[in-house]
């Protein structure tokens, strides 16, 4: 299992210690969270913020988009040293050519789905797809309940990806937590993306190993 902390949910007054956490941790991934107050009901941070996590994330950065328009940004969020560039499904127009455009630009091209959005929206970009992550909660906030059918969602995505050579990385965001995370495992998903359960702990490093030692 793939382990992603996201930083929405950690202190923004103390974002350095809380890297340097997630650098020493047995996390994998940073997963960052872009909120435009337009695609989203809420406002997170911008590329200012990413470059300050980047120049002392020690993991690759799994930034997840939620803004309408996301093309115009993969320069930026290239720039911000990101891995891989997570765009909503439901804020592309021409999701095959923003796949290819993020690709160009060197990093991996992730494609996420909201909860309403069913699983035949990405279908045809499956095999171009690096990753494909599926929003357990609607998207806007940490801290919300999991939205219980997005299992049986991702049981069936494993099972559209499972004839492929090259099967994309299938990511869950969104309600992970003691209770979720072996349902989400045993239901198909490589990565998991935890930010309330990870930072609202007395232990956050030990809560991340419990995590990956699912
Ligand atoms: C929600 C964000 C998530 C959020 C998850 O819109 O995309 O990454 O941080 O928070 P939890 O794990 O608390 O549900
Ligand atoms: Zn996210």
């Amino acid at each position: 299992m793939i382990i992603a902390p996201s930083i929405l949910s950690a202190d923004f007054a103390n974002l350095g210690r809380d890297v340097e956490m997630v650098n020493l941790s047995q996390a994998d991934w940073f997963h960052i969270d872009v909120m435009d107050g337009v695609f989203v009901p809420n406002i997170s941070f911008g590329f200012p913020v990413i470059k300050a996590i980047q120049k002392y994330a020690q993991k690759p950065l799994d930034v997840h988009l939620m803004i309408v328009d996301p093309d115009r940004y993969i320069g930026a969020v290239r720039d911000c040293g990101a891995e891989i560039m997570n765009i909503h499904q439901e804020a592309s127009t021409h999701l095959h050519r923003s796949i290819q455009a993020i690709k160009a630009a060197g990093m991996k091209a992730g494609v996420t789905l909201n909860p309403a959005t069913p699983l035949v929206m990405i279908e045809e970009v499956i095999e171009d797809a690096d990753v494909i992550m599926l929003m357990g909660v609607n998207p806007g906030f940490g801290g919300q309940s999991f939205i219980k059918g997005t299992i049986e969602k991702m049981r069936r995505l494993r099972e559209m990806v499972s004839h492929l050579d090259n099967p994309p990385l299938l990511e869950i965001d969104g309600g992970v937590n003691a209770t979720t995370a072996p349902l989400l495992r045993d239901a198909g998903a490589d990565v998991l993306v935890a930010g309330s359960y990870v930072f609202s702990s007395s232990d956050p490093t030990a809560t991340i190993s419990s995590l990956k030692q699912l």
